[in-house]
């Protein structure tokens, strides 16, 4: 999809459509944070009676835009509020940024000088523009696309903004992966975008297909696509800078339609399905970013792709299969699919003995029933894994909250039959599929999962996220890679 175009600028007197400013909340009422460029002592004079007399607070997200009838060189100032300066931080300058992107979006020619409020917030600045202005509307015939064709960022450092526009560039790309309707985001039809994304980057991509997949015992994976129509893939992509001496893997659950198989969900829960491959879609999606971004730490990266579809050939609740590397599951519900195809992909990810594993999946329901739809799930065997993780979200404006993978509740997934069965208690779901998946991944490399069940999908524009596929996990996973370099 067509984005805005960001650019460093050393003039002030740009002409432009729109100049953003930010603003502080003080003693109730708002003071700009910098001097506005173009106006003269007399024009910031009347400029500080206009926002004053139009009573605006500067609230984090709040935008007040006022025309400056050909005073300056800008036709309109907006200010964008950013709340109490004492807490003000870059993670307010990215909701500035992305509220003040969404109100202008008629306006062509977009400059700011919002960076300048806050230390070290280029970045969240070019975030927050590019997220806030994302659209998907490639399938309306009557489109109306944001306008803006250029974000001018004033005396910024340009190395910052264009890392900003680099790590929203990616959340963009994952959106747009999710957004897609699933007839035409179908497994092999993800394996296609992967390999567009790969051959442009520089990425080197390979698959396994449906018969690779068969013929090596990926048996979650087969098990699971094998009421569908589409066939699996397994993709690859690997991003291997020369002379890296770290190495991670990512791997990502990419479900590109959910039904819920045989154990057939109802339709309500069924209407958002399309979502169920938003880990895939992080994964590739931070993966294109990482030769962009020089990163020096190797990454292979893994996206189980399928379908779950109930038919004739369906796994039956009760069907034991055989995983990838010999592990047995007795599946007593075929809606608990995601953890049978990463069982498989974290056995093969394991195999190459990365530093640490990182996977991300809209795994359960349940993780929203306890952290809601903005706050993503973050279990991991190793509390230094989970400070990065959390760090690299914090410095995203993404949420993680730990949550434990907590032994008391093993037992939940003992089979009778097979090493262990794919569901549990209601209670306490999203732990007992932490604990299914932590099973595959051997205990002396360092694991983290992240449900992103809530907060992959929106119900409504809000700063930098929009309605629709959020892209959660990209940019969180993008700074945690490289964070690793050491
Ligand atoms: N894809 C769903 C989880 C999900 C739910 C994602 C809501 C996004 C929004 C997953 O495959 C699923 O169906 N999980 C079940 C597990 C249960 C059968 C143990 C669930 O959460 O109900
Ligand atoms: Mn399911
Ligand atoms: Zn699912």
């Amino acid at each position: 999809m067509s984005r805005p175009e960001v650019i460093t600028s050393t003039t002030a007197e740009l002409p432009c459509d729109a100049m953003v400013v930010g603003a502080f909340t003080q003693d109730g009422a708002a003071v700009l944070a910098s001097r506005v460029p173009g106006f003269d002592d007399a024009g910031t004079e009347q400029l500080v009676k206009a926002i004053s007399d139009s009573g605006f607070k500067a609230s984090v997200g709040s935008v007040l835009v006022i025309p400056t009838l050909g005073m300056a060189p800008a036709r309109a100032i907006a200010i964008a509020g950013l709340g109490k300066r004492a807490g003000a931080s870059p993670k307010h300058v990215r909701k500035a940024a992305a509220s003040a992107a969404r109100l202008l979006a008629d306006r062509v020619d977009v400059a700011s000088t919002l960076h300048s409020a806050v230390d070290s917030s280029a970045h969240a600045a070019a975030e927050g523009f590019l997220l806030g202005s994302y659209k998907f509307n490639k399938y309306r015939s009557d489109p109306s696309p944001s306008k803006t064709q250029r974000f001018a960022f004033i005396g910024a450092p340009e190395e910052e903004v264009l890392r900003g526009s680099i790590l929203a560039e990616a959340t963009r790309v994952a959106r747009d992966l999710v957004n897609e309707p699933p007839a035409s985001l179908t497994p092999r039809i993800l394996v296609e975008r992967a390999r567009e994304i790969a051959d442009v980057r520089g990425l080197t991509f390979s698959e396994l297909n449906d018969k690779e997949l068969e013929d090596r015992g990926f048996g979650g994976i087969t098990g699971v696509a094998q009421g569908s129509f589409e066939p699996p893939r397994l993709i690859h992509l690997k991003y291997s800078p020369s002379g890296a001496t770290r190495k991670v893997a990512i791997v990502g659950k990419g479900v590109t339609f959910d039904s819920g198989g045989l154990s057939l969900k109802g339709l309500q829960s069924m209407m958002d399905m399309k979502t169920d491959m938003s880990g895939g879609a992080a994964v590739i999606a931070a993966m294109s970013a990482l030769p962009r971004l020089g990163s020096r730490v190797e990454v292979d990266a893994f996206v189980p792709a399928v379908e779950n579809m109930p038919g004739g050939r369906s796994l039956k609740p009760g069907d034991v299969i055989r995983h990838y590397g010999g592990r047995t599951t007795e599946v007593l519900n075929t809606d608990a699919e995601g953890r049978l195809i990463l069982a498989d992909a974290l056995a093969l990810a394991a195999e190459n003995k990365p530093e640490a594993i990182v996977d991300i999946a809209t795994l359960t329901g349940s993780i929203s029933v306890a952290l809601g739809n903005k706050i993503a799930g973050l279990f991991s065997t190793s509390d230094a894994l989970t400070d990065e993780l959390r760090n690299a979200a914090t410095a995203s404006g993404e949420s993680l909250w730990p949550m434990p993978l907590a032994e008391e509740y093993v037992g939940e997934i003992d089979s009778q039959i097979a090493d262990c069965k794919n569901v549990g208690s209601r209670f306490g779901g999203a732990i007992i599929a932490a604990l299914f998946l932590k099973a595959f991944v051997p205990q002396e490399i360092p694991w983290a999962h992240l449900d992103i069940a809530g907060a992959a999908r929106s119900d409504k524009d809000q700063d930098e996220i929009s309605k629709g596929g959020t892209g959660m996990g990209t940019r969180t996973l993008i700074r945690w890679i490289e964070g690793r370099a050491g």
